[in-house]
């Protein structure tokens, strides 16, 4: 018996990073899987590997910031699985790592509408999909810095900070209606994936002192670190767990 069993999960940003490993243990848990990405052919090549595997999955090119496409997905979901149980908020981008005189109008925008916009769209078309079968759960990629700040990251931290309470408004607002939707955020801490890899590329060997001093673990997480974490709130095990912050982040807010 898998966690997930029976159960239909959406998993935006799903091509790349936590997405994917959340895709890759979801569908080991027996759900069924539908990536979406803006990435296609890299979605496409994992929704694949996930097939190999045994589970079942599949692909949309989607980007979290149209509605029209929200619409359409979600449409094409009920009508190809019938329901939709699981929604993921995982398309996300960094902020661009500089500080608020240096950040143009047009680089606050973007990550606001990618990190903030696309994830109030995912939980609008969401629930209204969920709500057309027994309910579901959604999972907001939040971060440790939608919780803390930290210099040069204004547009980052203030598009995390605002899925934090977006995830507890929705929460509140499903709470008493039936069929129940539960809303949480997951806040990780430094997490191996594309996206750090990236920031560590343009710190050098800046950034991994930085993690050694400053995470208590004096490491990286790995993906699947929060992909374990989706997948318990996803799951019948968190029935009664909504509008909750699950931090996975090796200790770093707790100092
Ligand atoms: N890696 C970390 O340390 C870390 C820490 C805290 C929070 N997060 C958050 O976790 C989420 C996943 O990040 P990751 O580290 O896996 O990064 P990643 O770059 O590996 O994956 C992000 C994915 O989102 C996709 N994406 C970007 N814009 C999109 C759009 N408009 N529509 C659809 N898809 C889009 C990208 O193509 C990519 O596949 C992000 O929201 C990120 O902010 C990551």
């Amino acid at each position: 018996m898998g966690r997930l069993d029976g159960k239909v999960a959406l998993l935006t940003g799903g091509a790349s990073g936590l997405g994917r490993a959340t895709g890759e243990l979801m569908a080991a848990e027996g759900a069924t899987v539908v990536l979406s990405d803006i990435q296609e052919v890299e979605g496409e090549n994992v929704a694949a590997a996930i097939r190999e595997t045994g589970g079942a999955c599949s692909f949309k090119a989607h980007d979290t910031t149209d509605e029209s496409q929200w619409e359409h997905v979600c449409a094409e979901i009920l009508e190809e699985h019938g329901h939709l149980d699981i929604l993921l908020n995982g398309a996300g981008i960094g902020g661009g790592g500089m500080s608020i005189e240096e950040m143009d109008l047009e680089t606050w925008r973007r990550c606001l509408s990618i990190n903030l916009d696309g994830v109030f769209l995912g939980c609008k078309h969401g629930i209204r999909a969920m709500r057309q079968g027994t309910g579901g759960s959604i999972i907001n990629i939040s971060s440790i810095l939608g919780l803390i700040g930290m210099v040069n990251t204004a547009n980052y931290a203030a598009s995390k900070g605002g899925v934090r309470l977006l995830t507890k408004a929705a929460a509140l607002e499903c709470a008493r209606k039936t069929p129940r939707v539960r809303v949480n955020s997951i806040h990780p801490g430094f997490i191996d994936t594309p996206m750090v890899a990236s920031a560590m590329q343009r710190r050098g060997p800046e950034f991994k002192e930085f993690i050694e001093a400053n995470v208590p673990f004096g490491e990286l997480g790995e993906p699947v670190d929060i992909a374990e974490g989706v997948v318990y709130l996803a799951s019948d095990a968190a029935k009664f767990v909504t509008g909750s912050e699950l931090t996975i982040d090796g200790g770093f807010v707790a100092r």
